[in-house]
């Protein structure tokens, strides 16, 4: 990454795991660890465990974000939560349009961009996810996939509120696969992310604009990553859940 124009992001992406108790047990482990970090540090939590993270991560440098929001402000839908919800509680980050929401839960491009639009409202940062399938790689459609994806998902968002974006592409074929995809191909994808930004928005947009990689992102991968130039951090989900590997990754971010 470009460290002149951008502040590395590594979030972790907890997914359904951990209890409140263990939240907390966690996030003390991890603590310690990065609190000399250079870059930017969250994690997205399970709702039920939202209160007791942001209790741990009280006076630290980790942040905290939850993992999908509503587009509604609130009604009859059962089983979810407003981004309202999230802002009241002091939550500052929300993901959107994560491949496993998209994948089990029914979500298409346009209600990833209601759900984004949602949190902006709320004034929450959104950690936007956007990653092709295996077919869609292998039929050499992944650019015109991640393009649309992302151009309906900021399709009513300003200029300005892009400063509330971090756009994390994830294949979805390197999720949870211990498949990583290489430095070469993350960093030529989210080349082509930042070009559509320029294309939507501006060149300095397109500069400032914060993209991860994510899919089976490690201690032992993160470097070679994130040493590419269109690389400014990363979504961790399996290696987020061992507090000396995530922060291995922070440190990685951090040089
Ligand atoms: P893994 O790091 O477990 O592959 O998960 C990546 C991910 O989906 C993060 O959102």
């Amino acid at each position: 990454m470009d460290k002149k124009l951008r502040k590395a992001v590594i979030a972790g992406n907890w997914k359904m795991n951990k209890t409140p108790e263990q939240t907390e047990a966690l996030i003390n482990g991890i603590k310690p660890l990065v609190a000399s970090a250079e870059c930017d540090v969250i994690v997205c939590v399970p709702f039920v465990c939202l209160d007791a993270a942001l209790k741990a991560a009280e006076g630290s440098n980790i942040k905290v974000g939850a993992q999908n929001c509503h587009w509604a402000k609130s009604g009859a839908f059962t089983g979810e939560i407003s981004a309202d919800m999230l802002a009241s509680m002091g939550v500052p980050y929300v993901i959107t349009g994560h491949s496993e929401r998209r994948t089990y839960f029914g979500d298409t491009d346009v209600t990833v961009k209601n759900r984004t639009r949602a949190a902006l409202d709320a004034g929450l940062t959104v950690i936007l996810c956007v990653g092709e399938h295996l077919e869609q790689r292998e039929q050499g459609t992944t650019f015109e996939v991640v393009r649309a994806q992302v151009k309906i998902a900021l399709g009513e968002v300003s200029e300005q509120e892009l400063e509330r974006i971090i756009i994390a592409y994830e294949p979805v074929w390197a999720i949870g696969t211990g498949k990583t995809a290489t430095a070469a191909q993350a960093n030529e994808v989210n080349k082509a992310i930042r070009e559509l930004i320029g294309e939507l928005y501006s060149k300095a947009s397109a500069d400032k604009t914060v993209i991860q990689y994510g899919g089976s992102m490690n201690g032992a991968n993160a470097a070679e990553l994130l040493a590419q130039y269109d690389v400014d951090g990363g979504l961790i989900g399996g290696a987020s859940l061992k507090a000396a590997e995530f922060a291995s990754i922070v440190t990685a971010a951090s040089k």
